[in-house]
């Protein structure tokens, strides 16, 4: 609000001193001081603000007008003394807008330090990937039905020997072995975020889109530790008021498998339009197969571990606040849109 203000004021200044017809100094007051005008505009989200940052943000603002008073008074006297100068070296210069981080880069920010709290490293693996990390290693061997489910995009480039070919990551999950490998022994707490490619695309799915997968693996890992870590992260990016629930589903990769679910931000798991039983789905979750320890080269007898993976996107638009009927619009260019976060 402050910078509003500011803008308003450089503004303000900058278009009385441009005026040569007195008449038009009426014009600029109404504009800026008027009923109507900017700093009333302004000045009508003052009424959400603190206590204290509503004093702060009411003597800024007459400040503001005094200035634009004695600049309109000022100029209405050198063009009435015919003063041809107008140049006043002590107006403060146009401020220019800056613009801020993209909505998907500010909710990537939020969503690391929710995990880095509770002991998650951020990493990046590649985006352009083996065939090997992103489904052989994960349990889905070459013609395994369940590749099907992730409509992948393949490189037209030669094949490795041993890692196969290459393709656009389809999901993040491809980072589960490398970081393994990486680390070489547990722990593990891993919280991958990269983009993703799918030959998708409708209001609830994007060909290029972010997913975050975190994986946790140690001695004595259990669907409690995974069901905590849920319950945690809905608390604190959602909200305290938000619920997890933990559905039966089938990945290759993880035994057994979840589907999470998160209680419907405009009904709160009451059920209502949007939701229609209350729960919308989040992503997906699981134990750590045991073939996807081996081939991260850990031993599944001594260890076992948790995983999930979830779009970016999709769980921005889940927040209660938010009403983004459709995914596509995260990145749209629309000033009006974007201004909004
Ligand atoms: C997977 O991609 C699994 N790798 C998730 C996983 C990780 C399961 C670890 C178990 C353990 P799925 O295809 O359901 O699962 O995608 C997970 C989430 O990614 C979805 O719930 C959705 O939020 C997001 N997502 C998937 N496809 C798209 C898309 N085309 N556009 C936007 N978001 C998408």
């Amino acid at each position: 609000m402050r910078e509003d203000i500011q803008t308003i004021k450089n503004e303000a200044l900058a278009q009385i001193m441009e005026v040569t017809d007195p008449s038009e100094l009426e014009t600029l007051r109404i504009a800026y001081l008027g009923r109507n005008g900017k700093l009333n505009e302004v000045m009508r989200g003052i009424k959400d603000l603190e206590p204290e940052e509503r004093r702060e943000m009411g003597q800024t603002m007459n400040e503001v007008k005094g200035a634009i008073e004695q600049e309109l008074i000022y100029r209405k006297e050198s063009l009435k003394n015919n003063t041809t100068s107008t140049f006043d070296a002590t107006v403060p210069g146009i401020k220019p807008q800056i613009g801020h981080l993209h909505l998907v880069t500010q909710a990537i920010e939020e969503i690391t330090d929710v995990f880095k709290q509770i002991g998650f490293t951020r990493v990046r693996y590649p985006e352009v990937e083996w065939d090997w990390y992103a489904f052989g290693a994960l349990n889905m061997e070459e013609g395994h039905p369940a590749r099907d489910d992730w409509e992948t995009f393949f490189m037209d480039t030669p094949t490795h020997k041993e890692n196969g070919e290459m393709v656009l990551t389809p999901h993040t999950s491809s980072g589960q072995t490398r970081e393994m490998k990486r680390l070489q022994t547990p722990p593990v707490r891993m919280i991958n975020i990269a983009k993703c490619y799918r030959r998708q695309i409708d209001s609830r799915h994007l060909t290029m889109f972010h997913q975050f997968e975190g994986l946790v693996v140690d001695k004595g890992i259990s669907i409690v530790h995974l069901k905590g870590t849920l319950d945690y992260f809905a608390r604190n990016f959602f909200g305290p008021n938000r619920k997890t629930r933990i559905r039966p589903y089938h990945f290759q990769f993880t035994e057994p498998s979840f589907e999470v679910d998160i209680t419907c931000g405009y009904c709160l798991g009451k059920g209502c339009k949007l939701c229609k039983e209350g729960w919308v789905e989040l992503g997906g979750a699981g134990m750590v197969h045991p073939i996807v320890l081996k081939n991260g080269g850990i031993d599944p007898t001594k260890y076992s571990g948790f995983a999930f993976g979830w779009g970016v996107e999709r769980t921005f638009t889940m927040k209660s606040e938010l009403s983004i009927p459709d995914i596509r619009m995260t990145y749209s260019s629309d000033l009006r849109f974007l201004r909004q976060f």
